[in-house]
């Protein structure tokens, strides 16, 4: 299947726009095609120089609103990524994780419903949704412990039923931690234990480890790849992650000796409602989404730190 064609001229919705992924997400779209319609409820921080690219600023909690949105764009295809994304804060936040993460989606279901997209791809998540210290496949059971892992898993019971009833295909993606470099340095925060640790190590500051866990990396441009390839294809849910797990003190080290950092990690107990280890199984992803070569992790490290490194003066 030649995704590069059936891209070409179509429309496409990307909610999040200004987030991380979404920032990937849009540059690979826009580059094979498509004419990306990207939303966030952060203003742009630059005009686009990408004239297949368009930012919108709205809420996707503000129905009517985003039902303009539709009604203007018509969009073939959504990818929904705006969400609350943070464990720790999702307990101390619960109201607002719910609001964003559960009513949000239901009204980008109900919209895309509403306007008849052809498809629509869900980021929910793999790393918060089980509660797992061995392999998980598309199989194994939800069991997520953190109100965030709940809210993702909630929103794709909800969007499910509403989409279930219209003419959208509908496709869940579960990432484990996606890393990888920003497309935008500017006002750049860490995303995630990996561009944690890099910022610690290159500022010279003391490195914290919670917990003797174990994680899957993705890195970013794979997921895009899985994502972009779900779109013509009839799986209900992927997993997106590298099929290795690595313990966060080897991960530690593998930073550390890039960076000459000399200093021990702090260990400390593992935080409230955290995940602590997981492997996932994505033979069956590679193989039905025909994806050759994930970036390796030592690659995907050296990639981020040398793009940490290259913008380091505009995040100070
Ligand atoms: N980064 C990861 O490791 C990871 C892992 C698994 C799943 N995911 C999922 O992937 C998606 C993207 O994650 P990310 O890492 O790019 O996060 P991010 O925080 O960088 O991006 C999320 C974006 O959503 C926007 N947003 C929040 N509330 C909104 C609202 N009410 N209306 C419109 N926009 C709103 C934010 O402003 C932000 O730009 C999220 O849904 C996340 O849950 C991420």
């Amino acid at each position: 299947m030649n995704i590069h064609n059936n891209l070409t001229g179509s429309k496409v919705l990307v909610t999040g726009g200004q987030g991380f992924v979404a920032q990937h997400l849009n540059l690979s779209l826009s580059s094979i095609g498509a004419k990306v319609y990207t939303l966030d409820i952060i203003p742009p921080k630059h005009s686009s120089n990408n004239p297949n690219v368009i930012q919108i600023t709205s809420d996707i909690l503000d129905f009517e609103s985003m039902e303009l949105i539709f009604k203007k764009i018509k969009p073939d295809f959504v990818f929904h990524l705006a969400a609350k994304v943070s464990v720790l804060d999702s307990e101390k936040f619960p109201d607002e994780y719910i609001l964003i993460n559960e009513d949000g989606s239901e009204n980008i279901a109900t919209l895309c419903a509403q306007y008849n997209v052809k498809k629509v791809i869900f980021f929910s998540t793999g790393g918060a949704m089980y509660n797992y210290h061995f392999t998980i496949n598309e199989k194994t059971k939800p069991n997520p412990i953190s109100v965030y892992g709940r809210n993702k898993l909630n929103a794709e019971i909800i969007m499910n039923k509403i989409l279930l009833k219209s003419h959208s295909n509908f496709s869940i993606i579960r990432p484990a931690n996606i890393y990888g470099p920003s497309i935008n340095y500017n006002h750049w925060k860490p995303h995630g234990v990996i561009d944690i640790f890099i910022k610690n190590m290159m500022e010279k500051n003391d490195v914290i480890i919670f917990g003797d866990c174990s994680r899957d990396y993705i890195y970013v441009e794979d997921v895009i790849k899985i994502a972009i390839a779900t779109l013509f294809l009839d799986i209900p849910i992927v997993l997106a992650g590298s099929g290795k797990s690595i313990n966060t003190k080897d991960l530690f080290h593998k930073i550390s000796k890039y960076l000459h950092y000399d200093l021990d990690p702090i260990i400390k107990n593992i935080r409230h409602n955290e995940v602590k280890s997981i492997s996932f199984n994505v033979d069956k992803v590679i193989e039905s989404l025909s994806i050759m070569d994930l970036v390796l992790l030592d690659e995907g490290l050296l990639r981020t730190i040398n793009q940490l490194k290259k913008n380091y003066k505009d995040i100070l």
